[in-house]
């Protein structure tokens, strides 16, 4: 009650035309209490909370730049391939967009995967914010999907060998893997049927992940951000207004973004992809090396750890779903890595193993690195399914601080926000 009371209280009163609109669609204070000077936001929080927003703004840079490629673009096998290249020669501007979405892929992974990182070092994934967790990872699973059919859609040779290799895994499911295999194709073959279906589906998902990305903020905001310390927020002492404190954070993060993203498409815009790519699809002859991008070569490796096909497909897929139990496969009380001293050895272990997931990824599956994967793959079940119940149980947590206020300001009193 009181809450709602102050809420009323906080209400932005505008007026003239912005008052007329507000009393009926109350735009401006929806903004405020989400990102405005009317969401409290844990003071302590540090540049690694910067992902989210650059994740939603690396998400409207690929849905602008995708819409207009595909006003270029023609889904068919025959007119794909030259449709791209004529996007890159002839469209004003055409090779600017493509190389702005193809970078802008990666580095939409890039913030993605370092949001989750962050997620695992201070255990934002824990009570009560399992379900912000899930619902990032539904997008994750998105994303994947979306830049998979997208990295087809060129009908360059990886296009259309990698759309041949992972379709045809669906082949391993036992009695009617075949049929799934035909009727995902839409044909006897890897073919303009396929393609089709690729576009249409990387158009659509993107739009559901917009949709998933506000029901994850919606999440988030009904107990708002964890923080460095992982402890609750413990009176106003502990926040600041999202606006002016946090968007001018974001904003430093949007420059490097952009910065990087700039440094890629006009310094180095194929570094990320794989020349064979600039050859038109060939069925007749299988590149020597089919490796998808970069942000998928630890999956890639985890499925090729295990020499049957269908248990290959079972732990790519486990590794995802595993994480979906990781808010409750985690027993520990305290979330921040920061009090747990083993915890945070174990995490820094488990970044090298997914790089070195990576680095197998991207090499052929012969010699040393079989085994290696095969080690990795392991080690990366076992951190989730023995490291981290364990580790719960067994290690001593660091004292916490009182509140974020003490710990950030010692005990000098909170000096009061500039107004
Ligand atoms: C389109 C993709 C995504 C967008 C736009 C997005 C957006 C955001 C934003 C704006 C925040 C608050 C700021 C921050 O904590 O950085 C946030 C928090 C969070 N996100 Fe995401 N996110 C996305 C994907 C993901 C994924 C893939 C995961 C994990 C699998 C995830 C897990 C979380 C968690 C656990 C939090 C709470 C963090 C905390 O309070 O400490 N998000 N997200």
């Amino acid at each position: 009650m009181a809450d709602s009371q102050d809420h009323e209280h906080n209400k932005m009163q505008l007026k003239g035309v912005m008052g007329w609109v507000e009393y009926r669609l109350p735009w401006v204070n929806l903004l405020n209490n989400a990102v405005g000077t009317n969401y409290p936001t844990p003071r302590n929080l540090n540049y690694w909370w910067n992902f989210g927003s650059l994740a939603g703004l690396a998400l409207v840079i690929e849905i602008l730049t995708g819409v207009v490629l595909n006003m270029h673009y023609v889904p068919t096998a025959e007119g794909a391939f030259a449709s791209v290249e004529r996007i890159m020669r002839d469209v004003n501007f055409g090779w600017l967009i493509r190389y702005v979405h193809a970078n802008g892929a990666s580095v939409f992974f890039a913030v993605i995967y370092l949001h989750m990182f962050r997620s695992f070092y201070y255990g934002s994934y824990k009570n009560p914010r399992e379900l912000v967790w899930w619902l990032g990872l539904i997008i994750f699973f998105l994303m994947i999907i979306t830049a998979f059919t997208g990295y087809v859609l060129p009908w360059g040779q990886m296009s259309f060998w990698a759309a041949t290799v992972i379709t045809n895994l669906a082949s391993a499911v036992p009695v009617v893997g075949t049929d799934i295999v035909q009727w995902l194709w839409g044909d006897f073959s890897v073919g303009g049927s396929l393609l089709g279906r690729f576009n249409s589906l990387h158009y659509a998902l993107p739009v559901a992940i917009v949709g998933v990305a506000v029901i994850h903020m919606w999440a988030l905001h009904e107990h708002r951000s964890n923080n460095p310390l992982g402890i609750e927020v413990k009176g106003p002492q502990d926040t600041l207004p999202f606006h002016p404190y946090f968007t001018a954070k974001d904003l430093v993060g949007v420059g490097v973004f952009l910065l990087v993203l700039a440094g890629l498409v006009f310094y180095a815009p194929n570094i990320l992809g794989e020349p064979d790519n600039y050859v038109p699809a060939n069925p007749l002859q299988t590149p020597n090396h089919i490796v998808p991008e970069w942000y998928l070569l630890p999956f890639y490796a985890i499925l090729r750890a295990v020499p049957d096909k269908l248990g290959g497909v079972i732990a790519m897929g486990g590794s995802i779903i595993i994480l979906f139990a990781v808010p409750w496969l985690d027993t520990s009380k305290v979330r921040s890595a920061k009090f747990r001293p083993i915890y945070k050895q174990f995490f820094w272990l488990f970044v090298i193993d997914t790089l070195i997931l990576g680095v197998v990824g991207a090499n052929a599956p012969e010699g040393n690195w079989i085994i290696i994967g095969q080690l990795a793959t392991f080690y990366y079940f076992f951190h989730f399914i023995v490291i981290l119940p364990v580790l719960g149980w067994i290690e001593s947590p660091k004292p916490l601080p009182d509140s974020i206020s003490t710990s950030v300001l010692g005990d000098k009193k909170s000096p009061e926000p500039a107004e």
